[in-house]
């Protein structure tokens, strides 16, 4: 019976029992009846009192196979092994080795974990129930164990009629699995964590059940779900690495006309940090500038204002006042200037577009992924981070409160080099005290901002001007603003004031 339907009949029968009630009837007997028919119904196998028949784990009927996941090599292999253990034991058993039982796939959001599951049901064509962690959740003692049981009841149900046996899918699963006694009304949470403890130890070794579990808080769960022999697995999903991403735009840009200047590898370099879903949401959003631009191809253009959307958000309608805007300018243009210097071919964009928080943004790509930093690069980040501040200095004489973001980052990062023994403190205790490590940080910062303060002077006039170009387009690209400074450090050499006179010099390439 449909939603709707059900919906109609309930409210029908409330009214004809307030009717009957009114008309002197007694409609206690009716009432009792049908009350006692639903609690005992709700506790049949399979049925319960809140959901409806099928109850938590919905066969998923996807069409995602694993050619449809970018990257992810390792967690691809790990699973598809886990699969071919759980569910073709025949092979395995010659070799003695027992089943997995369960693997669990841990990692940032947005990184394919589910994607992962859904395509492991199709690798193997077993049944596949797929859950989530918080459809296990109810106010009401008892209901999310009972949801689990009949959850691994259908499991083995449809295991022993598919041959193939059965994937049970739980997403999000540390809504389930959070340490036991954290939670306030702990006693439901415990019993159907319980439950599920107890269902993963009953699956026996002729059972073909395989269990797949997802979450981003795999430091929240009860020690218990990670021991060997329930997750026997436990599967890093982790952001894409450069040919990851290349392959994941790949994958997403496969059925979209793409203009001849798009390049997916730079794309994919510039792309540092973004996981599978920063990069589906990429293409989306570039497609979509094309279509309001009624352009049948996406152009590069395109694809590097997405970028932007995608990090910062959508661009703002507020326009700050002309002297704001000049500041903000030569803010960024201070930022990209360093991050050039200290860098080289780092910018990829620079803009003053407002867009979320950000009055204005440069744009830098590592050469490469980078997993390790060295002392010498933390100072190149907290320096370019400083330079904003101080080419604002340069120029008006006074900083803004637009830095305070830069000071903050330079402070964290400041911080990582005195945790990580980086500092002239050299290595310290975790409980470093509160003041020597602000002093610390201080002593970091202030050095490298008075290196910052003499290093920017001479580049006063580049700075001014590429705020005026800046102020005028809105935005430089990468290429463009490293062509200007080469020209900048070309002729400034012989006299910064002939760039004034338009002949060949920055002047000419600026306008
Ligand atoms: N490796 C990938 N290859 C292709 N597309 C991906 C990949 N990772 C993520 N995506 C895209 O991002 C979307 C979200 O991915 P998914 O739901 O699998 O993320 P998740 O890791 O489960 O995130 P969460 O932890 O937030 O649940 C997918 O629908 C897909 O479009
Ligand atoms: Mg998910």
């Amino acid at each position: 019976m449909s939603k709707i339907w059900k919906e109609v009949l309930i409210g029908g029968s409330i009214a004809a029992l307030f009717f009957l009630s009114q008309a002197g009837i007694n409609v206690w007997p009716a009432v009792v009846a049908v009350g006692g028919f639903i609690f005992f119904y709700s506790f049949m196998p399979g049925r319960d009192l809140i959901g409806s028949k099928l109850g938590v784990g919905k066969p998923a009927a996807s069409k995602i196979t694993f050619m449809d996941i970018g990257g992810q090599e390792v967690a691809k292999r790990e699973l598809k092994e886990a699969l071919d253990f759980a569910l073709n034991k025949e092979r395995t058993a010659v070799l003695g080795i027992r089943p997995l039982k369960g693997i669990l796939l841990s990692g940032p959001p947005g990184t394919g974990k589910t994607l992962l599951a859904k395509a492991a049901a199709n690798y193997t064509g077993s049944a596949f129930l797929h859950a989530s962690g918080s459809e296990f959740v109810e106010m009401y003692a008892g209901v999310g164990a009972k949801r689990i049981r009949d959850l691994f009841e259908r499991a083995r149900t449809l295991a022993r009629e598919n041959k193939k046996g059965a994937v049970v899918f739980i997403d999000e699963i540390e809504v389930l699995c959070g340490a036991r006694g954290r939670h306030a009304s702990h006693l439901e949470y415990d019993q159907t964590l319980n439950q599920l403890l107890v269902e993963m130890d009953g699956i026996g070794s002729n059972e073909e059940i395989l269990v797949i579990g997802a979450t981003n808080r795999i430091d929240i769960l009860d020690p218990a779900v990670l021991r060997p022999g329930r997750f026997d697995r436990i599967v890093r999903v982790d952001l894409p690495d450069r040919d990851g991403r290349l392959h994941i735009l790949k994958i997403h840009t496969q059925d979209k006309p793409l203009a001849d200047d798009v390049d997916l590898s730079k794309l994919a370099k510039e792309c540092y940090g973004f996981s599978g879903a920063h990069l589906e949401s990429l293409v989306n959003e570039a497609a979509i500038n094309a279509h309001r631009r009624n352009e049948k191809e996406i152009s590069w253009q395109d694809f590097s204002d997405a970028q932007e959307k995608v990090m910062l958000g959508e661009k703002l309608d507020r326009k700050p006042p002309e002297e704001e805007l000049k500041r903000v300018s030569v803010h960024e243009v201070g930022h990209a200037l360093f991050g050039e210097l200290e860098k080289p071919h780092s910018v990829s964009s620079v803009t003053i577009v407002p867009r979320g928080q950000a009055l204005g943004f440069v744009r830098q790509s590592p050469a490469e992924d980078k997993y390790l930093y060295t002392k010498e690069e933390l100072l190149e980040q907290i320096r370019v981070a400083l330079a904003g501040a101080f080419s604002e200095e340069l120029v008006f004489g006074s900083m803004s409160t637009g830095s305070q973001n830069d000071f903050s980052q330079a402070s964290r990062l400041a911080k990582t080099m005195v945790m990580a023994g980086l500092s002239s403190l050299g290595i310290v205790a975790e409980e470093l005290g509160q003041t020597e490590m602000n002093s610390e940080i201080m002593k970091i910062i202030n050095e490298q901002g008075s290196f910052v303060r003499e290093k920017i002077k001479p580049y006063k006039d580049f700075i001014q001007k590429i705020a005026d170009y800046l102020l005028d387009k809105e935005r430089i690209e990468g290429d463009r603003f490293r062509d200007l400074l080469e020209r900048y450090l070309q002729y400034s050499e012989i006299d910064v004031s002939d760039l004034q006179t338009g002949s060949a010099g920055l002047q000419a390439a600026v306008s």
